[in-house]
């Protein structure tokens, strides 16, 4: 490989690996069970952010005899009030504290674990922040906005000793953790190849504007550590996930659950030697910032994890449109729900069936007991590393040009192994015509291909310059996440 950089290599290398993506069903779910304990040893929890899925946390710990929500912590008056204390009044008889800054409440020592579903711009500061006041912590998916803070939240976890889990519940379902043992046991043979699907269909928010924050939402708060920007959203609830602020896009929103999958079934344990992503906000104008419609793909050597987005509508792929499909050297397995899915023999014939739910807040719980982060099936260290995965994407479709088609089919046709590149391509095309969208007055966001340091979790090469400072944000002032472990 004489003249060869090692950036070359890995990008050459990456090339190569490009391949096709496919599709698989969703589903938020969460499975029940119901776990008795005694009053006296009951664990006191406060959940954070409640207006969506924090009313799933809320069930999580009310259904259970050993947990007792104490306090609710939302910025929104009107969000803390109808759906923190009435729902918890209503389902326990007890009114928990409310609050609207999580400071406050983290100055209650008698709370023993925070759970975390606010939005994502926010979720490391919060998690870090509870950390070191002592909890133990539950945190939604992603547990970043960006690659840096979520290895910041492994370090405080370790330096303070707490359990730290990730709210991909996935990892606790016995459908989805037999399909892995499987996949592990070399049952489909060497798996090269995770395709990770989220083809979720994604409607137009609206258009961008002039809007006002609703006046029950304190907005300084809000933001926290992101900038303080005016509303230009039609929607102030959820809509922030398309705006990068505070959203990762559905790579970060949906995806990240997907991008978990295929990296625990490819086996690989760090964020990989390089990335490379293209798409675009098509079919629709809006307030919307991130891509309805993405390829990226991630190098691991000799094993590749290519991850597709669509957000305009698109049919199904092997039965599955928000899934992970693996491809093994003797057949390939399906994951079609978080709770499971189906492997195939090399001819396509069904092999084995994998379903069953579990209770990740029970996994949570009884891991907050032992004391153990072993015993968590969603170590905060394994929702850094797929958060990351998400992050590193968005970083390449960050840093790319607008290009035409014919140009982004000319640059996938000089990689190695350019046919499995260009028929990803030729599917992410033919979708957009199928939406109407016309390829001709059609410019695609293609990002370069950036090379990785696993070890420091750094880019390197010659972009390094350009992507590295995204690896983390400007903070707002009192809402640094913290650079170590340390407290502030
Ligand atoms: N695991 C899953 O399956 C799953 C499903 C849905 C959402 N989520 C995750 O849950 C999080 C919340 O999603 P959502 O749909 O409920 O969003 P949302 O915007 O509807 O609700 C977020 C709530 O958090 C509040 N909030 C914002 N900053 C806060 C702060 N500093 N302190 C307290 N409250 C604060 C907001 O006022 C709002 O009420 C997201 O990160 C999302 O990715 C996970």
């Amino acid at each position: 490989m004489a003249g060869t950089t090692r950036r070359d290599f890995l990008e050459s290398s990456m090339w190569a690996a490009a391949t096709a993506a496919m599709a698989g069903p969703v589903l938020e779910t969460v499975a029940r069970s119901e776990e008795s304990g005694a009053a006296s040893e009951r664990l006191r929890i406060a959940v954070v952010g409640l207006n969506g899925r924090g009313q799933d946390h809320l069930n999580g710990y009310m259904r259970r005899k050993d947990c007792e929500v104490v306090a609710v912590c939302d910025v929104d008056s009107d969000v803390v009030g109808k759906k923190g204390v009435d729902v918890v009044e209503k389902a326990t008889g007890k009114k928990p504290v409310p609050y609207s800054d999580i400071r406050k409440l983290l100055e209650d020592k008698s709370i023993n674990a925070i759970s975390i579903a606010t939005p994502n711009h926010w979720h490391a500061l919060a998690a870090i922040w509870s950390i070191q006041a002592g909890k133990d912590v539950y945190v939604e998916k992603p547990v970043s906005h960006n690659v840096a803070e979520g290895r910041r939240i492994v370090d405080a976890a370790r330096k303070y000793d707490k359990i730290c889990q990730t709210g991909t519940q996935s990892r606790s379902q016995t459908g989805t953790k037999e399909a892995m043992a499987f996949l592990h046991a070399g049952k489909i043979g060497d798996i090269k190849v995770a395709r990770g699907l989220c083809y979720k269909r994604r409607p137009s928010i609206g258009a961008r504007g002039n809007y006002s924050v609703p006046t029950t939402v304190d907005y300084d708060l809000w933001a926290g550590p992101a900038p303080m920007s005016p509303l230009t959203r039609p929607k102030f609830h959820y809509d922030w996930h398309w705006q990068w602020d505070a959203g990762n896009g559905d790579l970060g929103n949906q995806g990240i659950h997907q991008m978990d999958l295929a990296r625990w079934g490819l086996g690989v344990s760090d964020i990989g030697n390089a990335v490379y992503s293209y798409g675009g906000r098509f079919g629709y104008e809006d307030a919307g910032d991130t891509a309805n419609t993405q390829v990226t793909v991630h190098d691991y050597g000799d094993k590749t994890l290519v991850f597709e987005v669509r957000g305009l509508p698109t049919p199904d792929f092997k039965g599955a449109t928000v899934g992970v499909i693996f491809e093994g050297t003797e057949g390939y397995l399906v994951l079609t729900s978080y709770e499971g899915g189906v492997a195939f023999d090399k001819d396509g014939k069904e092999i084995a069936k994998f379903k069953g739910a579990a209770d990740h807040y029970d996994n949570f719980v009884k891991a907050v007991r032992s004391r153990k982060s072993s015993d968590l099936n969603a170590d905060i260290l394994e929702g850094h590393l797929s958060s990351a995965l998400c992050h590193l994407g968005n970083i390449s479709y960050r840093l790319g040009e607008q290009v035409s088609v014919a140009d982004a089919k000319q640059r996938l046709a000089g990689a190695k192994l350019a046919s499995e590149a260009t028929a990803t391509f030729e599917r992410f095309t033919n979708h957009l015509v199928e939406n109407k969208v016309n390829l001709d007055k059609t410019q695609v966001g293609f990002g370069p291909v950036l090379a990785l340091d696993p070890k420091s979790e750094t880019f390197t090469g010659s972009l390094a310059d350009k992507a590295n400072p995204m690896l983390s944000r400007e903070y707002r002032k009192g809402f640094e996440v913290p650079a170590s472990a340390e407290k502030v």
